[in-house]
């Protein structure tokens, strides 16, 4: 008998088509989000989930699952699943690294940039019909040639964030877990190890690339944005959860920091309206790897990871590999 896999979301038809031909697969190209009730039915008798950062597998949901083998997420990030209680349960789960580095780490920049420099500020400005005159002080911003670029989370995305900073002839300091090697500082622009509250303290732009866990919940909270410069911009391309909201907000709007730029929230996709009345934010809807390529990649790695998960073969991307099992 085939096994069963659910693609939670919709895909690229392609990959719907790779995953059929090894499995029963149910797909959702209709795209509804299912909530967590919802899933726990789906996945009843299913082998296999190829789930996305919206699908949350609980202690609860894995417990309903005697069939299941395998959660392979479409994302780098897994706070969406309980690692240990799928460790517990004997299911592997897996992520999609490496494949999104380039493009998310791009798209970092384009943030702080924007940001930074006001881009979209500044266009909205213009199309609301206010462009009358030039003047010496229309839109100023920040510059980021020489300016010292932080970098909280120095991951592969970190890194790759840092690498990009010695066009623009920056400093880069970072904090992380653990200290890079020196290559690694070195490939990453000469980044400096230094405390988070040097980090915090010093950063002209600080961009946060730390991966979420309850440990880094609200790192950057209103003690932190007081440390900050008032001169400084926040882009976080990590996870929502990982800054408080509601203090990134205050800070925004009494300009304690400058400006930021964010492509994650808390609760997203439901924005704290607070953001929506600030313009010295930047507000993008959890795109930083939405590429075409690198979202086919990501799809691509989710779909390699199921089919070598539930053929009994090593999962690439296996993220608890005391759990393998032989189907
Ligand atoms: C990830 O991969 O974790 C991203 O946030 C989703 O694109």
């Amino acid at each position: 008998m085939r096994q069963k896999i659910l693609v939670a979301r919709a895909v690229f038809p392609e990959v719907i088509e790779r995953l059929a031909q090894h499995f029963e697969v149910e797909s959702n190209q209709d795209d509804q989000v299912f909530s967590e009730a919802e899933l726990l039915e789906k996945m009843r008798d299913k082998d296999g989930l190829f789930a996305t950062l919206t699908e949350r597998v609980s202690v609860a949901s894995l417990a309903c699952w005697p069939r299941v083998k395998a959660v392979c997420n479409m994302a780098v990030g897994y706070n969406n699943i309980d690692l240990d209680a799928a460790t517990k349960a004997g299911v592997m789960v897996t992520n999609t690294p490496d494949v999104l580095n380039e493009t998310t780490a791009d798209f970092a920049w384009a943030l702080l940039m924007a940001a930074a420099r006001r881009i979209t500020e500044s266009e909205h400005w213009l199309r609301a019909g206010h462009w009358k005159k030039w003047r010496f002080d229309t839109l100023l911003g920040a510059d980021l040639h020489g300016s010292t670029l932080g970098v909280l989370g120095m991951g592969r995305i970190g890194q790759a964030i840092a690498r990009r900073s010695s066009g623009f002839n920056m400093k880069v300091i970072y904090h992380n877990r653990s200290r890079l090697t020196p290559a690694l500082e070195a490939a990453a622009n000469q980044a400096q190890y230094v405390g988070r509250e040097e980090l915090l303290r010093t950063a002209d732009h600080l961009v946060l690339a730390v991966p979420y866990s309850p440990a880094v919940h609200h790192t950057i909270g209103a003690a932190e944005l007081a440390q900050m410069k008032p001169s400084a911009t926040l882009v976080n391309i990590a996870r929502g959860g990982v800054v408080d909201d509601a203090a990134l907000i205050d800070a925004l709007r009494r300009r304690t920091i400058a400006a930021a730029g964010l492509d994650v929230y808390e609760n997203e996709p439901a924005l704290h309206p607070g953001f929506l009345a600030l313009s010295n934010v930047v507000l993008t809807p959890h795109i930083a790897s939405a590429t075409e390529a690198t979202r086919r990649a990501m799809a691509e790695c989710a779909a390699a990871n199921l089919i070598a998960a539930l053929s009994g073969a090593a999962p690439p991307n296996l993220l608890n590999p005391q759990v393998r099992k032989t189907s």
